[in-house]
């Protein structure tokens, strides 16, 4: 019988985590569950920060970006010895599950955790979109947001003055944020894992733009891939282009999150209580499959590489 479940929010803090706390903690007490915090991810949870909360805590923080239970990174989390440790802090506060939302390093923790008999339940929450097991990430729609807001400020400073504007956005080793970034913004280019760069290409087609009298261009970047100031020094050589670079930076995992975000933390967050509540013992993942909440093994799920928006791509150069 369940009578406790803690819950936890793990790496790069994502929009909508809130929201997702909210969902989980009240879709337990509306079924009679005592609810706990650990705060500081995995590093709290090996530490002990475990809290009981009620419903007053969830006040007000659905609109709230960051997480209020605060995150961490704690790479040695994938030490054996720490992860038993932290299950035997969770064995010691008697908590029957936990729910942990956070990117794919965050399920590769809850897994190992899983293998200490703890039920693990994992819900993805990051900006990158990068986790193999789900279409769709918490915190994904309100970064977007947030770069189309940045882009579009950067679109009027850039046609005012006739330049090329290379803005770097991040996804860690994902390019949905730029992709889908390009494909709202109607940029004039975009560089990431899935659409490299081939120098040649960009060149050719800033020169020609400069030849048609179009004097400004947008190029989103993915992060990780090259260093966008020296780019800027070849475009500047090889086509005439006044070129300035913008690193959007962490700006983008702020803000209030969007209303696709709270509603996508509050189906999976209340969905992980179903999950903890049935009478499979398996621990599990939620993901998000052609619109519908899906839940998978965790131990299939670490497994899994998220499959690129590959129509994204094509659709982007034929827009262009
Ligand atoms: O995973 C989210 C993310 O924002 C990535 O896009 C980025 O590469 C990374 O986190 C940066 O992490 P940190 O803030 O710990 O340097």
């Amino acid at each position: 019988m369940i009578r406790k479940i803690a819950v936890l929010t793990s790496g790069g803090d994502a929009p909508g985590m809130n929201a997702c706390v909210r969902a989980v903690i009240r879709a337990g007490l509306a079924r009679g569950i005592d609810m706990y915090v650990v705060y500081d991810g995995l590093k709290g949870l090996v530490e002990g920060h475990i809290e009981q909360v009620n419903k007053d805590f969830t006040q007000d923080i659905i609109n709230r970006g960051g997480t209020i239970i605060r995150s961490a990174r704690l790479p040695e989390f994938k030490d054996p010895k720490v992860s038993k440790r932290a299950a035997s802090i969770l064995q010691d506060f008697e908590i029957d599950a936990l729910v942990g939302i956070g990117g794919d390093g965050t399920f590769r923790g809850l897994n190992d955790l899983a293998k200490n008999g703890i039920k693990v339940v994992g819900i993805p929450g990051t900006i990158d979109n990068d986790v193999g097991s789900t279409e769709l990430t918490i915190g994904f729609s309100t970064a977007l947001n947030t770069i189309c807001e940045c882009v579009d400020k950067l679109k009027d400073t850039s046609g005012s003055h006739q330049r090329c504007s290379l803005i770097e956005v991040m996804g860690r080793h994902c390019g949905d944020l730029a992709l889908y970034a390009a494909l709202a913004e109607g940029a004039e280019g975009v560089i990431c894992v899935e659409h490299p760069l081939k120098e040649e290409v960009l060149f050719r087609k800033l020169r020609k733009m400069k030849a048609q009298n179009k004097n400004h261009a947008i190029i989103i970047v993915s992060e990780n891939l090259l260093d966008i100031n020296e780019l800027a020094k070849k475009i500047e050589d090889e086509t005439g282009f006044d070129t300035r670079t913008e690193v959007l930076g962490r700006l983008q995992r702020g803000g209030s999150p969007s209303a696709e975000d709270r509603v996508l933390a509050a189906r999976m967050g209340a969905k992980s209580v179903d999950i903890v509540m049935s009478d499979d013992p398996t621990s599990k993942v939620i993901g998000v499959r052609g619109g519908q909440i899906i839940d998978l093994p965790i131990a299939e799920a670490v497994e899994m590489k998220h499959e690129h928006t590959h129509g994204l791509r094509d659709l982007i150069d034929l827009l262009q």
